[in-house]
């Protein structure tokens, strides 16, 4: 594994574990970090500040705009109806099926082991839970938990400091 030479790298990137990942042909912006374990393929677009943890998978298709947290294990996907091979049974080439793009905007967070179904946008601000499987737009500043990922209201208003907290936030409900 390895940082390919035709990757395009901001000032101030930095990869933890540079003989540990597999980036080639995509572009990632300054300041952004990545774990080990990661893979980062070609025309993927990292913004800046952009947090990778272990063991993320970034195809072709996916671009990730400034500010974004992707928690360990995420999966994205870049292909709706995937086949390794055609009718007759032949190994289906690049270019012989079709890459469908995802975006996930400014200061998005995405949990651990979230699967991102290809085709959709996660919205600026959104949390996508852990665990959650992404069918759908997520809108900006909400939050989405479950498979599938369903609304359960908005991103809480702090970050990554949250106040002590009486009662617990009750699913299916939506706070404003
Ligand atoms: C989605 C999340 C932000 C909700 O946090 P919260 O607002 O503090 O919510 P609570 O923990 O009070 O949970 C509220 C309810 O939602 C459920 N819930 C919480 N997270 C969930 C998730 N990811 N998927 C499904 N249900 C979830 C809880 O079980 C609880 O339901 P219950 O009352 O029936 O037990 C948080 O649980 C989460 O998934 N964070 C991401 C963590 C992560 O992946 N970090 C990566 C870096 S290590």
């Amino acid at each position: 594994m390895a940082v390919g030479p035709d990757v395009e790298l901001g000032r101030g990137v930095v990869i933890h574990h540079p003989e540990l990942v597999n980036l080639y042909g995509c572009k990632i912006g300054d300041q952004s970090k990545i774990a080990a374990f990661v893979e980062i393929q070609r025309g993927a677009v990292l913004g800046r500040r952009v947090k990778v943890e272990a063991f993320a998978f970034i195809p072709t298709g996916v671009t990730i705009e400034d500010g974004v947290f992707i928690g360990p294990h995420v999966c994205f996907s870049n292909d709706r109806y995937p086949s390794s091979v055609d009718e007759s049974g032949d190994l289906l080439q690049v270019g012989e099926w079709q890459v469908t793009p995802t975006m996930v905007r400014k200061r998005a967070s995405i949990g651990a082991n979230a699967t991102i179904v290809c085709g959709v946008t996660v919205g600026e601000g959104a949390m996508v839970g852990a665990g959650a499987t992404v069918t759908h737009d997520v809108p900006p500043d909400s939050l989405v938990v479950g498979n599938p990922a369903r609304l359960i209201g908005p991103r809480p208003k702090w970050w990554s400091r949250p106040p002590v907290r009486s009662r617990k936030r009750r699913l299916n409900t939506v706070e404003h």
